[in-house]
């Protein structure tokens, strides 16, 4: 298709407006810029480097990119004193060279820590690790992230505390407080790049996404009022066509208002949406698939504070799903814009139709 394009676009330059590409056919980055928009995704690391497909066609859509795992601690803080930037430094140069912002994901989660994290940091030195970890990670990215998610994933209700608070290694060592350390050194560390939260169960009219929904308010609401430096608010948007029946466009507007009303810009940053419990037939899962992107992200960019739209990866050849949606047809997931051979799916169409739709 990249062949098919640029031959397409040197004609334009000779021959009539038929060789043209027409406004549909632009790359999603493109109708997400008509609208002041970015479109991207989580880019894989080994197949940006080797897979020439792959990376040819993320460039060709995508305007902003995150790492999918190279800047989480497992990668970045492999050892106590040693950061490995080579892989984000990669991910870096190429979202650079294709006039693509990068994202940071994410400086504090409860998963993908190293193995050394347990035995080396206590309630004494976590603080210190915390802190040098984001002056570190981010002082090395320094003007060059879009945004970054600071603390991912920090509210769990099902672990019974009263505010909501997921019961984390950060939680157990620093207390509640932990939050707000992260986000004075982010602010410390870059002032940049707009400081984020980011989190996921959210979406659906179901009350544990409701009682989810008022502890991450109601955190959101604290860091507001300790006047810790926070600007965005992530999205996660890990969707499942088997549970869409408890999908209602008002309440998820409802709640990207309330999010706004804070003050806070919104990104879309992980939207995939899982195509377990649907037919093998792939024209109509790929149909249901792309009605849950296209009603979802109607009713998300309705929200004049949502600013870009990423999904968790571009193509079904690689995507995190793969491994853990269970097909007990044994067939591949459909679940991303570009199928497995870089073909656009009608889940692609349903995100260009939602973006041109902004106002
Ligand atoms: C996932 C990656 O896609 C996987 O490759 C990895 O094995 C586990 O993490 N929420 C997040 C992302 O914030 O970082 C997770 O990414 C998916 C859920």
């Amino acid at each position: 298709m990249i062949a098919r394009r640029m031959f397409l676009q040197s004609a334009a330059c000779l021959t009539p407006a038929a060789f043209r590409l027409t406004a549909a056919e632009e790359p999603l980055r493109a109708h997400a810029a008509a609208h002041g928009l970015l479109y991207g995704a989580a880019a894989a690391y080994g197949p940006l480097q080797n897979d020439p497909d792959y990376s040819a066609h993320f460039a060709e859509e995508c305007n902003i990119l995150v790492p999918e795992n190279v800047l989480k601690w497992t990668s970045v803080h492999p050892e106590p004193e040693r950061f490995n930037f080579d892989p984000g430094d990669y991910l870096a140069r190429f979202a650079a060279s294709h006039a693509m912002k990068m994202r940071g994901h994410t400086l504090v989660w409860h998963e993908q820590l190293p193995r050394w994290f347990a035995s080396a940091v206590n309630k004494e030195n976590a603080r210190g690790y915390l802190e040098k970890h984001m002056r570190t990670v981010m002082g090395h990215y320094l003007g060059r992230l879009h945004s970054s998610d600071v603390v991912n994933e920090a509210i769990h209700p099902p672990d019974g505390r009263e505010d909501g608070l997921r019961k984390t290694p950060w939680l157990e060592l620093l207390g509640p407080e932990y939050l707000e350390i992260a986000y004075t050194a982010a602010a410390e560390a870059d002032s940049h790049a707009l400081a984020g939260y980011n989190d996921y169960g959210l979406d659906y009219d179901r009350p544990q996404d409701e009682a989810k929904r008022k502890a991450v308010l109601a955190l959101l609401r604290r860091l507001k009022k300790q006047n810790v430096l926070i600007e965005a608010f992530g999205m996660q948007a890990h969707l499942s066509a088997a549970q869409w029946k408890y999908f209602r466009q008002t309440t998820l507007r409802r709640f990207l208002g309330e999010i706004a009303a804070l003050g806070l810009k919104i990104l879309i940053t992980e939207l995939d949406v899982s195509d377990e419990g649907l037919p093998a037939d792939i024209e109509a899962r790929d149909r249901a698939i792309a009605e849950v992107y296209e009603s979802y992200l109607t009713a998300a960019l309705a929200e004049s504070a949502v600013i870009a739209v990423l999904t968790w990866g571009l193509t079904d050849k690689y995507t995190w799903l793969a491994s853990r949606n269970h097909r007990p047809d044994g067939g591949t997931v459909r679940v991303l814009p570009l199928d497995r051979e870089f073909q656009r799916k009608p889940a692609w169409f349903a995100i260009a139709k939602a973006l041109d739709a902004r106002r």
